[in-house]
């Protein structure tokens, strides 16, 4: 076998017959490089191929398909019955493009002046590595996911796709899917709607930021809870909105303070079902209150369930969707605590004024999420998967959480308070003064522990010191250990 080929000594390439890719290849490479770093000059007229095949060894087809594909990309000109040379107009952009390398570590392309890097380090707990670990929040019981019984779901729906779903489908949403949560929502969650008002999405956030576009001018202002959920504040800033901070007590968002504060917000952003991250609900006064006063200024709320499916014992709340005579809330639904965070689904529901609106939004755009992936979920439900798995999660959150205050009133009482818990994956404890709950996050992130600090959730005055504890990713065993570790932070930072 044939290990190495000749030099083309005029234009000073060599090929290499024993690497994977192709003496075309090869071929097209060397003269494209050396014409971009300027040492075969603009003009310069080749050899012609004959001679190159013969300099390099190689069959004459083999140059000339490099000279092709170097003519067709503007490399090379080359006319009937004459010579091929390097093309005349390189010049000016050749050096632009040396220029601009020179440039690349200062100055990269002009962006929007409101544009600022984001902080490197998220509000929350400090991520120390990749795997769930006590007490990161927001992280769902992965280690209990039926993985294989997805994966089969998954490939039977590739098998089996129609042309329409490999075509893309429905930028609303895939139908099945739509009907399906229309069903759950409605069943689950109290939630009046039609499949029609069911819009899918890649997660909450999507939701936010479709929903805020349409609706705020420029710095409109927006109702956000505080202590809140960060990607609320972030969302609202992003659609150039004002976010106003609305204190939120035991029975939820201080309706009251809102009217004071905003009276004019053009939307309320509330997780009525599960605040996050204190944990309360929106008492029926409130949610009353709140419907009065959107309905009478035509305000918008929006409603985050995140994860008040997983209401440990007797019926999850219903949804204040389903108290709205007025038209004025839009729901939104994630799949990210109810599946995995991974699989990037959500979905909205709009009031029946708002379906065109969306609709047409949606088909100006493309499709947010994969179709494959609708479909997939749209299965998982109507088999009944889905319902199965929510069971099965409610009574392991029940276990972990109840794992979780056992473990902090054994080993932390006296400087921290659990609040109660009763829904969802995480629980907020009271720190007792004059202790830093930064501090005490910071000693546990020494010792390997995660936890969030309260006062990183507060957009307005810092109120309280507590700390933020995730629980569903962990198991009750890694949760007792985790607030041994907790235990001595908390000494540390005494
Ligand atoms: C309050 C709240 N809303 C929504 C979400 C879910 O966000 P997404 O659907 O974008 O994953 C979370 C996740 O932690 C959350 O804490």
């Amino acid at each position: 076998m044939k290990t190495s080929t000749g030099v083309a000594s005029s234009l000073l390439l060599r090929l290499d017959a024993r690497s994977p890719t192709p003496l075309h290849e090869q071929l097209f490479e060397g003269i494209r490089a050396r014409i971009l770093a300027g040492a075969l000059a603009p003009g310069l007229r080749l050899p012609s191929s004959r001679q190159l095949a013969t300099e390099l060894d190689v069959a004459r087809s083999t140059v000339l398909q490099a000279l092709d594909a170097l003519t067709a990309e503007g490399y090379l000109v080359a006319r009937a019955g004459s010579c091929t040379r390097v093309a005349p107009e390189l010049p000016g952009l050749l050096e632009d493009r040396s220029r601009s390398l020179m440039n690349r570590s200062s100055r990269g392309p002009r962006l929007a002046a409101s544009t600022r890097m984001p902080k490197a380090a998220p509000v929350g707990a400090p991520r120390l590595g990749a795997a769930p670990r006590a007490f990161r929040p927001g992280v769902p019981a992965l280690d209990l996911f039926p993985t294989a019984l997805w994966a089969r779901t998954v490939s039977r729906v590739h098998a089996r796709a129609s042309t329409g779903l490999l075509d893309g489908g429905d930028p609303s949403g895939h139908a099945p899917l739509r009907e399906a949560i229309s069903t759950h929502v409605s069943v689950s969650r109290g939630v009046r709607c039609s499949p029609e008002q069911v819009f899918i999405t890649t997660g909450t956030q999507q939701a936010f930021d479709e929903v805020l576009r349409l609706a705020l001018n420029p710095g409109d202002s927006v109702w956000v809870e505080d202590p809140g959920y960060p990607g609320v504040r972030r969302a609202v800033l992003s659609a150039g909105g004002r976010p106003v901070p609305i204190p939120v007590d035991g029975d939820g968002l201080d309706v009251a303070a809102g009217l004071a504060r905003a009276p004019r917000a053009r939307v309320a952003l509330v997780a009525p079902s599960h605040q996050y991250p204190l944990g309360v609900t929106l008492s029926l006064a409130r949610r009353m209150a709140l419907l009065q006063w959107a309905g009478r200024t035509r305000s918008l709320i929006i409603e985050d369930d995140y994860d008040s499916e997983f209401r440990h014992r007797g019926r999850p709340l219903t949804a204040l969707q389903g108290l709205d005579d007025a038209g004025c809330v839009v729901y939104v639904g994630t799949f990210s605590k109810s599946m995995f965070p991974g699989l990037r689904l959500g979905f909205l529901v709009v009031p029946p004024s708002l379906v065109d609106l969306f609709s047409a939004a949606r088909a100006a755009g493309s499709a947010p999420a994969s179709m494959m992936e609708q479909a997939a979920l749209a299965v998982f439900l109507a088999e009944g998967h889905f319902a199965r798995h929510l069971r099965r999660m409610r009574a392991a959150y029940r276990e972990r959480g109840e794992a979780l205050v056992d473990a902090l009133v054994s080993e932390c009482s006296g400087v921290l308070a659990p609040r109660p818990c009763d829904t969802g994956m995480q629980l907020c404890a009271s720190l007792a003064a004059p202790l830093s709950d930064l501090r005490v996050r910071d000693e546990a992130a020494r010792l390997g522990v995660e936890v969030a600090a309260l006062s990183d959730y507060f957009l307005g005055r810092r109120r309280d010191a507590g700390l933020v504890f995730g629980f569903g990713g962990v198991r009750p065993d890694a949760l007792r250990e985790g607030t041994r570790t907790l235990a001595r932070a908390l000494e540390a930072a005494w």
